[in-house]
């Protein structure tokens, strides 16, 4: 056990043992974090679900994931090592905690109204209630900052602005309408947005307009399951973020395929499994998944926690996250008629882009999130 290793403590670089040696101790370190890892959702999982109980519930698993996010974002991090010791503080303070709330004359009984419980069972309903007015929570330094990550992932797969230059283009789930506002600034002849969600309308019409390109976009509510274009009709069509969430992807893939004209591109932006962080973010939303996000909602205010790190933790905890392997998504879209081109690998989270050569990535984020370039192919 490193019970006693400190937060943040590196391994020693001098007299460091033999690569082989390393790996082993290395296997150890994910092995003992993913142990403490049960550990501390057990420890979490006894204290009571209301007043003060539910606060530290709350507010240990937001320490966590912030506190990991940032050793990650380190380049020299030493992220299992990192886990462990922050689970083990983690752990013996909820400990300590519970064996102390009888003597501060805690209610071992809650008030059955003041109960946050709330059985849910996801769905494609549930995933749309729950961006329902999210990115009106959004702000302009936020939207600008997602405008640039965006460029970013284009040119992982060599997709430069001048790509867009007359296309006809569909966003499906637009949500903030980043991609379709970024398409329309780079030359689209137009670009369609169908999302589900009415709210978005304003917010991504609202953000189009204020970059000037609002006559180039038009936002339709819809689904990725039936869109209002015809038949081989668009050259260019991207989906980012949503077909990880939905409940029938493969019939969402097809009807993209249906409007793309034959060798159109399509741009699947998705998040790839395994790894310690997702680990971390499982554990998380297994823990939230009982609670609405309005009772987290109402915590998050009384600890001043910014809208926009509100809409993170709702984007991340309260939807679920049907991850596959590049694998996986490959079949998946063999199936619905698409060829795979490039597959551009990259970190969450504001890791440098690309995440640093090295050994902690696949440990870390299994097979990363993924930017997948397709082509429809000929049937
Ligand atoms: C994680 S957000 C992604 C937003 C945006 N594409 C981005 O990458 O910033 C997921 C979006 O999918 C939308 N959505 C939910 N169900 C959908 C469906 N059946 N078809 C299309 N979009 C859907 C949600 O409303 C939400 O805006």
């Amino acid at each position: 056990m490193q019970g006693h290793k400190k937060l943040g403590m590196k391994k020693a670089a001098v007299g460091m043992k033999p690569s082989a040696d390393n790996n082993l101790q290395k296997i150890q370190d994910i092995k003992q974090a993913r142990q403490l890892l049960q550990k501390y959702s057990q420890t979490w999982e006894k204290l009571p679900d209301f007043g003060m109980g539910a606060h530290v519930r709350i507010i240990s698993n937001i320490l966590v994931i912030r506190r990991l996010e940032q050793e990650l974002e380190k380049p020299d991090c030493a992220p299992y090592e990192f886990l462990s010791a922050l689970l083990q503080e983690q752990i013996a303070f909820m400990t300590s905690l519970q064996k102390a709330l009888p003597a501060i004359g805690f209610a071992q009984e809650a008030n059955p109204a003041g109960r946050l419980l709330e059985d849910r069972n996801y769905d494609d309903k549930k995933f749309q209630e729950i961006y329902r007015d999210l990115w009106s929570k959004f702000d302009v330094p936020l939207m600008d900052s997602f405008s640039k990550r965006i460029s970013k992932r284009l040119l992982g797969v060599g997709i430069t602005k001048d790509f867009f230059k007359d296309k006809k283009v569909l966003d499906i789930g637009y949500g903030s309408g980043v991609y379709s506002v970024y398409a329309a600034t780079s030359g689209a002849k137009f670009c369609l947005g169908v999302d589900p969600n009415a709210f978005n309308l304003k917010h991504a019409k609202g953000w189009a307009t204020s970059v000037g390109v609002d006559a180039k976009c038009h936002f339709q509510i819809g689904s990725a399951y039936k869109i209002k274009s015809k038949s081989d009709f668009h050259d260019f069509a991207i989906c980012s973020g949503v077909i990880h969430h939905l409940e029938q992807p493969l019939m969402g893939l097809k009807e993209i395929n249906r409007v793309l004209k034959d060798g159109g591109n399509f741009l699947m932006i998705v998040e790839g499994k395994g790894g310690l962080f997702h680990d971390v973010c499982d554990a998380i939303e297994l823990l939230w998944r009982k609670r609405s996000p309005d009772s987290v909602k109402k915590i998050l205010e009384e600890y001043h926690i910014s809208p926009n790190t509100f809409a993170f933790f709702i984007d991340s905890f309260f939807t679920q996250y049907h991850r596959k392997t590049i694998n996986g998504y490959d079949r998946l879209l063999k199936l619905a008629g698409f060829e795979v081109l490039k597959i551009y690998r990259y970190a969450p989270l504001r890791i440098p882009f690309p995440y640093k050569e090295g050994t902690n990535f696949d440990a870390c984020f299994g097979d990363g999130n993924l930017c997948i370039l397709c082509k429809k192919s000929k049937v």
